[in-house]
């Protein structure tokens, strides 16, 4: 990932155009067939196979030549096709460090024209074994760029859904597989050594109740989706969000809440009932 931007200072015009067919394209084609890319980019098919060969060479694309000549995005290219749409809309103009890495995004730091700065996260469900979340019952057939589209588009519906009601970062903007936020200065739960456990805790099962008043149960929630500062606490880590009145909500609430106290318990000693507070979360007690 670190050479996402020099992949990205290699594209024309032309190339822009192409991953722009595939992006428009990759709903209904695993690879998207050439002629579907040259109609929309004005080229012959032996232009088109050149530039092909180019994308792929910087790791953007990967490509099929059996039956058909068709192009499909790598995780790096769906993120470079992603950063552009975001620098053309003025969103960001800079990409900086890392500043996480998970198994199913990368986060960047990145600054604006102004300087501000946020936090860039390029999802990647599924990536790079994606054979295997495609067996998955639910996905169908989907593509696995599809599938990280729609986690970062849903990441981003529940912090809007929850911004100005719960402590998430604020949502700025979305394009493909990259959702930007307000860049919070705090650091994992699981890093730090709190001074008042007690009190943090409480902060966090308000949190969960906040966001369960909002219709949303978190469905990830741990020590490594709570950052935590001197001035506060932030939930992240949204896209496996469920609705609070959906069939298995109330059982995955009870694991967020069940992971949490948890953690309090062997990190701190600090002791807490589950039903207890999985009453209070539901605005019972
Ligand atoms: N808004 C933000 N401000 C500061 N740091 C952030 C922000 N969002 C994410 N990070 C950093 O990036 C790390 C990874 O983010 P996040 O938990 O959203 O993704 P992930 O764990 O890789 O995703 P997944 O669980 O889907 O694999 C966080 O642990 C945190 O260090
Ligand atoms: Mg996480």
């Amino acid at each position: 990932m670190n050479d996402l931007v020099s992949a990205y200072l290699k594209l024309d015009r032309t190339d822009e155009c192409i991953l722009h067919a595939i992006f428009r394209n990759m709903w209904d084609f695993e690879y998207v067939p050439s002629h579907a890319i040259t109609r929309e980019c004005n080229l012959n098919e032996e232009k088109l196979e050149i530039f092909l060969r180019k994308l792929s060479g910087l790791g953007m694309i990967e490509n099929k030549y059996h039956e058909y000549i068709g192009a499909s995005f790598t995780f790096k290219g769906l993120s470079v096709f992603s950063l552009k749409r975001l620098v053309r809309r003025n969103v960001v103009s800079m990409l900086g460090k890392i500043l996480g890495e998970g198994k199913e995004s990368v986060v960047f730091n990145a600054l604006n024209d102004t300087g501000d700065e946020f936090a860039v996260k390029f999802h990647r469900v599924g990536y790079p074994s994606f054979k295997k979340v495609r067996e998955k019952r639910d996905y169908g057939t989907l593509h696995y760029t599809v599938l990280t589209v729609r986690s970062a588009r849903r990441e981003f519906q529940a912090l809007r859904r929850l911004y100005g009601y719960a402590s998430v970062p604020r949502p700025i903007a979305w394009e493909g597989n990259a959702v930007v936020t307000e860049l919070v200065d705090a650091r994992e739960l699981y890093r730090i050594r709190l001074e008042n456990p007690e009190d943090v805790l409480e902060m966090i099962v308000d949190e969960i109740r906040k966001m369960f008043s909002r219709g949303i149960v978190h469905g990830d929630l741990s020590q490594f989706n709570i950052l935590a500062a001197e001035d506060g606490i932030w939930i992240i880590d949204f896209p496996q969000y469920v609705e609070a009145d959906a069939e298995g909500a109330e059982k995955i609430l009870l694991r967020d809440v069940r992971n949490v106290l948890e953690y309090f318990r062997k990190a701190y000693g600090v002791k807490k009932d589950l039903n207890e507070v999985a009453e209070y979360i539901r605005g019972k007690a």
